[in-house]
Formats: structure tokens, C-alpha cells, sequence
């Protein structure tokens, strides 16, 4: 694959006098400029509200809004683009399964599994549902090399289990889990709803969700090229059309009387207000800008990285790497510590090189207490990453030794 990046306009800043090296695109991506035009062209010659007017743009605005889900369907392999709802990010996705859905269907004595290396996002919305409602929440241990205990997991799963919700590729191990298989075993064992937090997969690897045999599949457009504010949430329309709306309003009733209401049609029973047009036009663009390059190609690209930064790391004393070191198992991010250096010295360190990684908890402390740390530095890569840039890392990976005479 070639990295272009001349198409993202921010890697030409200089930070702390130097070029930036961005290696935090787990927590964000950066966004090529067709994204950053088709935003700004909406603005510019289309704005107008959705679904209500008669008028020319209210038609292009409703048009542009509808376009881009039609292209984040056809994305992740959905046929029925009414099965895709938009909401602000993955977590709001989490939380409306887990309003909706949950508080309807989980009772005091049900069991809700989850794994222990669950992002906040996918940890802390049922563990509060089990609390409210009197459900336990089931916590699935990893191995030592980052993957999921599957024994384990399988033996969490029984006849009083009504929800699974687990990651698809984790952001601070890197593990990449066999969605389908961990499915399969769900389905095998119970009638539980499968929940899957796909925030680090969708952007990095194909995934076609029809194949995976999951009830929700939840993913955030900022860290695939697209704006922050635009998330997705896919289920099954006979799912959905059961469930009570989250949110209530305009845009998602079919009739209001002074009495009683009765819901719009799927999806927009679920998108209340005035959506994130503007947000839905640009993830349509960070689409066709991933689909043209291909997400085999963008997951060989990253294979090629990690595997690079993985060898180069591993070479330099006091290093250690979190997570398993083949990189066919994992995603596209590194996190690591520096000896007992705090994550928080070696990001600020590699700061004043320019160099962007994240440090800290990485919202997975009930994954940091299990590993028994406090925090990591992260290095994530993407498509406008190249070796150099890891070859960045490690020149400012030495000066933190040397500053702290390791
Ligand atoms: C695995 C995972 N799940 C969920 C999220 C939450 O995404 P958002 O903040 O866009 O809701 C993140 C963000 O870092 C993540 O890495």
C-alpha cells in the first residue's frame, strides 16, 4: 500500500519544532482532506435540515444524510441500511443498547458476561445495568499473551446468561478476537444477546458483520478518517423494531397526540433531533476514501508495521511490550512501558520530539489492575504511518533512557 501522506493536511504541522510523527490514531485518526472538503462543500451548498423540508436543500441535505448511511452499510457488509442507526460515537451506541434493550430484558438473576480488557465504553454501562436491575455481571480473564481465556469464556456463558458483550480488536493489547467463534459459542450455549465493540476493528480490517452471527455491533467514525460526533450502532431490524426508543423528541415520532405518541419508522425511531448531518456526509467520505484504498490492504499495511515496531522495540533494553508480539494477532497498536519510567514521562518526553502516542489508563483500568499496572504508553499506527515513523519512536524511546540514565 502507498502511504499518502500528502492527503492529511495536519502531518505538515511542525510540533515543538519538529515534524509531528502522530501515533495516537487508537484514540483519533486524522482526516484526509476529501473528508475535511466533503464536510465543508455540505456546508457550503447544502445545508439545510433533514427529513422535513420540501424545499431543494432540505432534498440534498436528507439526500446527503441518507447517502452516507447507504455507503457505512454497504461497509461493513449490512444489506438493510435501516438496520444502521446513527448516534454520536460507540459509546452512545453501548448506552442505548443497554437502555433500551437491557433495561427491558435484564432482570435480577440474569448473568451479563463481558471480558476483563472491555474499554470503559463496553464495561461501565453493564456493569451499572447489573447493579440497577440485580444481574451479575460475569468478568472473563485474558491469558498471558493478550488473548481472551476461551475455556473460560465458554464456561461463563450458561442458560441465565441474556447478554455478551465483548471487544473485536482491543486497544491497549492489540488482541484481535475471533469474533465468529466466540459467537458461535454464545449461540450454542444460551439464547443471550451478543454485543460487539468494533471501535478498533472496522477501521483497520474488513469486517462484514453479516457473517459474524452477533445481535449489535457498535463502531465510532472519528478513529476511521470520518469527524467526531457520528457513531453507528447495527442491529437486526427485528431487534430493533422490539425495542422502546432511547431518546425522545422530534424526528423520531410517527404521530403526537396530547395522550400518546407512536414511533417513526426504523432507523430514525432512534435518532431524536436534528442528526450530525454534516458528520454523516464526512464518514460517507472517510468510506469511499477507505474503500478505494481497500481494507485488506490498509490491514496488510498494518500487519507490516506492527511487526516492524514489535522487532525494533523489542531490541531496546528495559522495554516491555503489552500483548502478544506475532503481529498476525493483533491490531495496529504497541502499548508498552519503559522500565518504571511513568507512561506519562515517556509521552511528554517523545512530545518535545513532536512524536504524538498516548499515555496512561487508556480507559481499560479494570484491564491495568489485571495486569497489575498503572498505566502504558501506546503507539497506534494507520494508513498515513510508514517505518520512519517508527523509527521516530525509537530514536525518542533512547533520549527518555537517557534522560532518566537507564
Ligand atoms: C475499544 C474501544 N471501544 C470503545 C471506544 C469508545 O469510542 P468513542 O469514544 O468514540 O465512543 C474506544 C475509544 O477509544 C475504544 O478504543
Amino acid at each position: 500500500m502507498k502511504v499518502i501522506k500528502a492527503d492529511f493536511p495536519i502531518l505538515d504541522k511542525k510540533v515543538n519544532g519538529r515534524n509531528l510523527v502522530y501515533l495516537d490514531s487508537a484514540a483519533t485518526s486524522q482526516k484526509p482532506k476529501q473528508v475535511i472538503d466533503a464536510i465543508s462543500d455540505y456546508y457550503r451548498n447544502n445545508n439545510a435540515n433533514v427529513h422535513r423540508g420540501i424545499h431543494t436543500l432540505s432534498v440534498e441535505a436528507t439526500e446527503a444524510y441518507e447517502g452516507a448511511r447507504k455507503k457505512v452499510a454497504g461497509f461493513v457488509g449490512v444489506k438493510d441500511s435501516s438496520e444502521i442507526v446513527f448516534v454520536r460515537n460507540a459509546t452512545e451506541a453501548i448506552n442505548l443498547v443497554a437502555y433500551s434493550w437491557g433495561r427491558l430484558n435484564i432482570e435480577k438473576g440474569d448473568e451479563v458476561v463481558v471480558t476483563v480488557a472491555e474499554h470503559h465504553s463496553n464495561f461501565v454501562p453493564w456493569q451499572q445495568l447489573a447493579i440497577e436491575n440485580g444481574a451479575t455481571l460475569k468478568i472473563v480473564p485474558i491469558d498471558s499473551d493478550g488473548e481472551l481465556d476461551i475455556e473460560a469464556f465458554e464456561k461463563a456463558i450458561s442458560s441465565k446468561t441474556k447478554l455478551v458483550a465483548f471487544f473485536h480488536v482491543s486497544n491497549v493489547l492489540g488482541t484481535i478476537n475471533d469474533v465468529k467463534r466466540l459467537s458461535t459459542i454464545v449461540n450454542r450455549k444460551s439464547k443471550a444477546r451478543i454485543l460487539i465493540d468494533g471501535a478498533q476493528a472496522v477501521p483497520h480490517m474488513p469486517v462484514d458483520i453479516s457473517k459474524i452471527g452477533c445481535d449489535f455491533y457498535v463502531f465510532t467514525g472519528h478513529k476511521m478518517l470520518g469527524p467526531t460526533g457520528i457513531g453507528v450502532l447495527w442491529t437486526r431490524r427485528e431487534l430493533l423494531s422490539q425495542m422502546p426508543p432511547f431518546l425522545f423528541g422530534g424526528e423520531m415520532i410517527s404521530k403526537v397526540q396530547l395522550a400518546k405518541s407512536t414511533w417513526n419508522e426504523l432507523p430514525w425511531k432512534f435518532e431524536a433531533g436534528t442528526p450530525d448531518i454534516a458528520g454523516a456526509v464526512g464518514l460517507g467520505a472517510a468510506v469511499d476514501y477507505l474503500s478505494k484504498i481497500g481494507m485488506e490492504n490498509v490491514r496488510k499495511h498494518e500487519i507490516e508495521l506492527v511487526e516492524y515496531a514489535v522487532k525494533r522495540l523489542s531490541k531496546i533494553k528495559d522495554v516491555q511490550i503489552i500483548g502478544s508480539l506475532d503481529p498476525k494477532k493483533r491490531g495496529g497498536v504497541v502499548a508498552f512501558n519503559v522500565d518504571d519510567i511513568h507512561a506519562h514521562d515517556v509521552a511528554s518526553i517523545l512530545d518535545s520530539e513532536g512524536i504524538a502516542i498516548r499515555s496512561g489508563h487508556h480507559c481499560a483500568q479494570p484491564l491495568m489492575e489485571y495486569l497489575g499496572i498503572k498505566s502504558a504508553a501506546r503507539a497506534s499506527f494507520y494508513i498515513y504511518n510508514d517505518k520512519s515513523d517508527v523509527d521516530k519512536l525509537v530514536e525518542g524511546i533512547e533520549k527518555v533512557r537517557k534522560v532518566f540514565k537507564r
